[in-house]
């Protein structure tokens, strides 16, 4: 039985996606914990309603030149007083310090609102929209230090039609995602992932690809 914890900083539909997979398919696996850098995230609500333990690491407690630091520090002994095999960031929206990267490696998954390695950062959609992409997506990827790098492990594509905007694509790519990071955490913990000269691939021959 694998233990699974997620971080989340907002309304956390990626990580009850998770939730609900995990529970419906049967997964080898359990939520451990889900965990916020913000009090006020509307998932912690959904998470401690279906019995996982929740905890708050309020980035705005630290403060000084080596704040990112000792929030790190701080997540870290939180996060690892749950043991988890995988670490999973859903919208959780921290810069990440290389020390706790290095020490999650392998084992942390991200979901980007793009179609990796285009448009890392914020206000993907947008900056798709301006370029005039036909098509947007999302990127399920292993964590590195450097924000949005590492191996690709699933990704969907969505069209962009006329009239959309922002918003429109945003809900066309989630409902992607929910379908995407579930499948893609079922294959780590299934031990479904194997990373080869960084690249990922799913050996029980599952499509990688989703739209
Ligand atoms: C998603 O679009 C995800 O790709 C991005 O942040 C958003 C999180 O949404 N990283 P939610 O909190 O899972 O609902």
């Amino acid at each position: 039985m694998k233990s699974i914890v997620i971080l989340i900083s907002g309304r956390g539909s990626n990580m009850e996606a998770i939730v609900r997979a995990c529970a419906a398919e049967g997964w080898p696996a359990r939520i451990a914990a889900v965990i916020s850098n913000r009090p006020g995230a509307a998932g912690l609500a959904f998470a401690a309603s279906h019995g996982i333990p929740t905890a708050v690491v309020d980035h705005k407690a630290f403060s000084g030149p080596q704040a990112r630091e000792a929030f790190d520090a701080e997540l870290q002994r939180v996060i690892d007083g749950f043991a988890p095999d995988l670490l999973v960031l859903a919208g959780f929206m921290r810069i990440l310090t290389p020390g706790f990267t290095a020490h999650y490696a392998d084992r942390m998954l991200n979901i980007h609102p793009s179609l990796l390695p285009s448009f890392t950062g914020l206000h993907t959609h947008a900056r798709a929209l301006e370029m005039g992409c036909k098509f947007v997506g999302a990127t399920v990827h292993f964590v590195t230090a450097e924000l949005d790098h590492g191996a690709i492990v699933a990704q969907a594509v969505a069209p962009v039609q006329a009239g959309d905007d922002e918003d429109s694509l945003s809900a066309r790519v989630l409902k992607l995602e929910h379908r995407m990071y579930p499948a893609a955490v079922r294959w780590f913990v299934q031990g479904q992932l194997a990373i080869e000269g960084g690249l990922v691939r799913q050996t029980a021959g599952e499509s990688q690809a989703f739209s």
